[in-house]
């Protein structure tokens, strides 16, 4: 489906963005394991997280979603650590990599043969990084390539608990072993090269169990009961970047995001664009679901370029599509570096972001690790691609609102993996030229 986008007159109001996609994807399997019902408000019902509900559904797990008082809430019936099926099908898991990884994870811990398989773009991202160490624990992990490449093939159990770092920061990495563990014979130490997201850690401490930080190093001792946790997903700061972005470099805009996850873990983007001189205000701090939140208030800007490198990157990687629509309208350059994880993203991240910027007049060049973009440049609007990627297409319609000229984006019903109302809220908050 194509979406032409005008460029808004001006962008004003509030929103409650969807629920954290990473939080949801755990609420779902981390209840599954555990001995009981939960109930999880603002659950995400984006196509990713109901990849996992199905997939879970395979292996025996009950789940509803429905909806109270216009909000999703996920009703789900935990089956205990010992209580999956063997699943009679191939799991799909679409286009989601937290599915696979995670459930990966849990998988290797079942005495059973299961095979994961995803959409095209899944099946051409990086598999070895949870095969290796989830094979060092014990478990039978197979693919393409020797186990680089889904589909997956498994057959887990008798698992010993083990000492791995992580070669690459990736909080699914992270939470595959740590899933895993929960079956293991012994504890499991989990050594990260920079901190990633601690959702898991999070939750699995708040369901009982055993499990605790030193420095860099994370470790789950197994044995414990998971008890069930009702919980409200916060609103995903992934989501919200969009509209930071859309309304810090539009000349006439102040958006209210409300309820936003602000775990530090996460919140790369906030202090980025302050560092670019983004008119951006946090209110209202508190805690939801045992994550902090709060009500983000963003205007109007002006930016400057930015260097953005090192350890701030696993902090903000799913926003460096939003970061490089705000450098392009930046004051000056910007360099973003030390990302080659966004190479092996729902698309390649670097070459796609670099083309299609390009062909609204951006003027940005790619690198292995990363993009140069030279800001300062008025966009225009052009036919761009959105790659089959959920992220690149919501980057591009923030670029859009305040390029010159319309803008027609090809696969524009992708945004329904991660944000199925992205564009009924960008209708809302945008008045155009033609529309009043
Ligand atoms: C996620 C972790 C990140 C992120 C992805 C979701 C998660 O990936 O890019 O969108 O929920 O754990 P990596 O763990 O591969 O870095």
């Amino acid at each position: 489906m194509d979406r032409v986008i005008e460029p808004a007159r001006r962008l004003r109001g509030t929103v409650a963005v969807a629920g954290d996609k990473s939080i949801s994807h755990r609420a779902a399997i981390l209840n599954a394991l555990a001995e009981g019902d939960a109930e999880v408000r603002n659950f995400l019902p984006g196509e990713d997280c109901r990849s996992t509900l199905a997939v879970l559904r395979a292996l025996g797990v009950q789940s509803s979603l429905g909806e109270e008082d216009g909000a999703p809430l996920l009703r789900i019936s935990g089956r205990g650590l010992d209580g999956l099926r063997e699943p009679a099908a191939v799991l799909d898991c679409g286009n989601s990599g937290t599915t696979m990884r995670l459930l990966c994870g849990v998988l290797a811990g079942q005495p059973f043969h299961s095979v994961l398989d995803g959409d095209a773009s899944l099946r051409a991202r990086p598999m070895r990084r949870i095969v290796e160490p989830l094979r060092q624990m014990g478990a039978r992990v197979d693919g393409r390539d020797d186990g680089a490449l889904a589909p997956l093939a498994v057959r887990g159990g008798g698992l010993h608990g083990v000492r791995y770092r992580l070669p690459v920061a990736s909080a699914q990495t992270k939470s595959a072993i740590l899933l895993a563990a929960l079956f293991a014979d012994a504890e499991t130490v989990v050594e990260e090269p920079q901190p990633t997201r601690d959702h898991s850690e999070r939750m699995l401490a708040a369901m009982g169990a055993q499990i605790g930080r030193e420095g860099p190093a994370i470790r789950l001792t197994p044995g414990a009961r998971l008890t069930p946790l009702s919980m409200r997903i916060p609103n995903d700061i992934s989501a919200a970047a969009f509209w930071m972005v859309a309304a810090a470099i539009h000349p006439d805009a102040e958006l209210r995001l409300t309820g936003v996850g602000v775990n530090p873990t996460r919140s790369g983007i906030i202090d980025v664009l302050r560092q670019m001189g983004a008119d951006l205000a946090i209110e209202e701090e508190r805690e939801v679901g045992g994550e902090p939140v709060a009500d983000i208030v963003v205007r109007s800007s002006r930016l400057s370029g930015v260097e953005v490198g090192g350890a701030v990157i696993p902090r903000l990687i799913d926003e460096v599509p939003a970061l490089a629509v705000a450098a392009a309208f930046a004051e000056g350059t910007t360099v973003v570096r030390d990302a080659q994880e966004l190479r092996v993203k729902e698309s390649d991240r670097i070459a796609t972001v670099a083309s299609q910027l390009a062909a609204m007049g951006a003027v940005i060049s790619e690198h292995d690790d990363g993009i140069v973009i030279e800001g300062a440049r008025r966009l225009r609007g052009a036919r761009v691609a959105s790659h089959g990627d959920h992220r690149l297409a919501m980057a591009l319609a923030v670029a859009a609102l305040s390029a010159d000229g319309q803008t027609r984006l090809s696969d524009a019903e992708v945004v329904a993996i991660s944000y199925p109302d992205f564009w009924s809220c960008l209708q809302r908050l945008s008045s155009t030229d033609g529309g009043g």
